[in-house]
């Protein structure tokens, strides 16, 4: 059985980590395809030195472009060297635009497909990431729910129940393996004069939220007077397309400490010493709900349920002063709940399945 692993942005990079080692560490027949989405060496390679993954074998350097051009060079790109390798079975992550083309490219050449954190729905298709989660789900052989509630989403919508799989969250093997190493690592607390639980960790990247002047302004303004009214740092590792939208409209943050996009050992021990974590994030939701630090997230709709129902985060939308009103709300919480996404044994259910389907 032979294993094609795609890939294109950090968050497939510190989600996929796990699997990629178990196959790494088993030898098994499998190659890694990135896409070339995320370049920058803090949104990628980083990600594959910090955590010892092997480099891709291929990567086809798409770059930034518009969404059709982006996935449609994907395609082309991923198309070639699925004919050339002629893997068993296609394993993608999340929601991304390299998700979508690493599943279509498969799919249509009749290789089995296997989607990775599949079952969210946010409802929202104005999301590109929604449309993107929505075909990689209806295309796959094998969806591998993080939750029994994602499973009851694809059932809902029609999907075979012999498809779908519950195996937890691969970022919660990700915690668990880096963690305690992001711990006794570098001081990045220290070297940025921050104090446990006396500031705020913020990601805001999303393109509802960033590319619109109006939401990213309002947003703004909040997380300013959350640094105001609670004279603690209020530090915000920015995106690049959030740098980019930031520059256009020529908005200027203030009370915010803004910082280069960090490594995920850097980027855990900051949120694991936030007081509370304000994000738009999907993967910093989860992250936040399982380090037990209270969350806000600056959208309308989350596709992790999970995690309002748990209370360990809030919907604020971006209106600056309902974004206060759930940060006053937050900080009471205890981070006390369960953490819903998974025992950190994602990753070896997910080789398992697959080992046992594939080899009959
Ligand atoms: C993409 C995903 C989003 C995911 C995010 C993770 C889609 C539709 N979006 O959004 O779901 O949450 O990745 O971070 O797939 N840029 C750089 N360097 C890079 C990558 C991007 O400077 O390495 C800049 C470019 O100006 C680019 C912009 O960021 O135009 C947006 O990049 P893109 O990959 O299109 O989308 P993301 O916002 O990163
Ligand atoms: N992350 C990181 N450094 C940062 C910000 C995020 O290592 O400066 C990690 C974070 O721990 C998580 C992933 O990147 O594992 C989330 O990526 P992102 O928020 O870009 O994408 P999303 O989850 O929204 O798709």
């Amino acid at each position: 059985m032979k294993i094609a692993i795609i890939l294109g942005t950090r968050p497939e990079i510190t989600k996929m980590a796990p699997l990629i080692k178990i196959y790494q560490e088993n030898r098994a027949d499998y190659f890694i395809l990135h896409t070339g989405q995320h370049y920058s060496y803090q949104m990628d390679k980083v990600f594959f030195d910090q955590l010892k993954l092997p480099q891709p074998k291929y990567n086809i350097d798409v770059g930034s472009s518009s969404h059709g051009e982006q996935t449609g060079k994907m395609l082309i790109g991923i198309e070639k060297i699925l004919l050339k390798e002629k893997p068993d079975v296609v394993l993608v992550e999340g929601d991304t635009n390299s998700v979508l083309a690493g599943a279509l490219a498969a799919a249509k050449l009749g290789i089995r497909v296997g989607h990775v954190e599949s079952g969210l729905r946010s409802y929202d298709r104005a999301m590109p990431e929604e449309l993107n989660r929505l075909l990689a789900d209806h295309i796959a052989d094998y969806l591998f729910a993080p939750t029994p509630k994602s499973k009851q989403i694809l059932l809902g919508e029609g999907i075979d129940e012999k498809k779908v799989f519950v195996t937890g969250n691969t970022i919660v093997d990700s915690i668990f393996q880096n963690l305690e190493l992001a711990k006794s690592g570098k001081d990045v607390l220290g070297e940025l004069k921050l104090k446990p639980k006396r500031y705020f960790l913020v990601t805001l990247h999303r393109q509802e939220n960033v590319d619109n002047a109006a939401r990213f302004g309002s947003i703004l303004q909040g997380l300013g007077r959350i640094a105001q009214k609670y004279k603690l740092p209020v530090v915000y590792p920015i995106h690049p397309r959030s740098r980019k939208m930031m520059d256009h409209f020529k908005l200027k943050p203030e009370n915010l400490t803004l910082i280069e996009p960090v490594d995920f050992l850097a980027f855990l021990q900051l949120e694991n010493g936030a007081r509370l974590i304000l994000t738009d994030s999907g993967g910093v939701q989860e992250e936040a709900c399982i380090l037990g630090v209270p969350c806000v997230t600056l959208r309308d709709n989350t596709e992790r349920p999970e995690t309002l129902e748990l209370g360990s985060n809030m919907l604020a939308g971006a209106d600056a002063e309902r974004i206060l009103e759930c940060a006053e709300i937050m900080l009471d919480k205890k981070g006390k709940w369960d953490n819903p996404f998974g025992d950190g044994k994602a990753a070896a259910r997910i080789a398992k399945i697959i080992a046992e389907a594939e080899n009959g």
